[in-house]
């Protein structure tokens, strides 16, 4: 048994974070945040605009800044975007304070999911599976670095990945309560 205050995912784009997410916190009845949408919550802007009016640069500074927030609180399942684990100062947090796993997701099954997906900007141009490719490469090793649970989602739909996943976490990870406040 890990103890951990948070549950988090971690994985790339069409790894299934968000709905695999919102179905394990239905399941073990805890507070689900998906932190892209808490970017754009609290810059009043989408990620696509975000990225296109200041930069990736700003956009990983909010990431990190949101994350940091999430992560201060306990008793809740977060699911971050692709590139959080870039920032090292996310990692040691996702550490800290997450039962990490990674949704692992083969390049294939990404461009099957993403193929009528228009709304990720690093994804706006024609060579995907490129783009996918090279992105894995240097990330792969981070979510595996810092991941308690590596799980492959392979060709299941949301629903079948986090009853398996749900009943892993039941043996693996235990609710840890620390300092730090509930979520609201
Ligand atoms: C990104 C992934 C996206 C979003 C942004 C950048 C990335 O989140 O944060 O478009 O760098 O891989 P999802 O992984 O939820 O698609």
């Amino acid at each position: 048994m890990n103890p951990a205050p948070n549950l988090v995912l971690v994985g790339p784009m069409g790894s299934g974070k968000s709905s695999i997410g919102r179905r394990l916190a239905e399941r073990f009845g805890l507070a689900f945040f998906d932190a892209d949408r808490e970017i754009e919550a609290q810059a009043g802007a989408s990620i696509a605009t975000i990225f296109e009016c200041a930069g990736e640069a700003d956009f990983r500074a909010r990431e990190q800044v949101v994350l940091a927030g999430l992560l201060a609180g306990e008793g809740a399942v977060i699911a971050t975007g692709g590139g959080a684990v870039l920032d090292a100062r996310t990692r040691q947090l996702l550490r800290e304070r997450g039962f990490v796993v990674h949704l692992h997701v083969d390049v294939e099954q990404q461009l099957a999911r993403l193929a009528r997906d228009r709304s990720r900007p690093l994804l706006a141009g024609d060579d995907r599976e490129n783009v996918l490719r090279r992105l894995a490469e240097v990330r792969d090793p981070l979510y595996d670095d810092i991941a308690d649970l590596r799980f492959d989602t392979a060709a299941m739909g949301a629903a079948d990945t986090a009853a398996k996943l749900g009943h892993l976490l039941d043996a693996q990870w235990q609710m840890a309560a620390t300092a730090g406040a509930a979520h609201p």
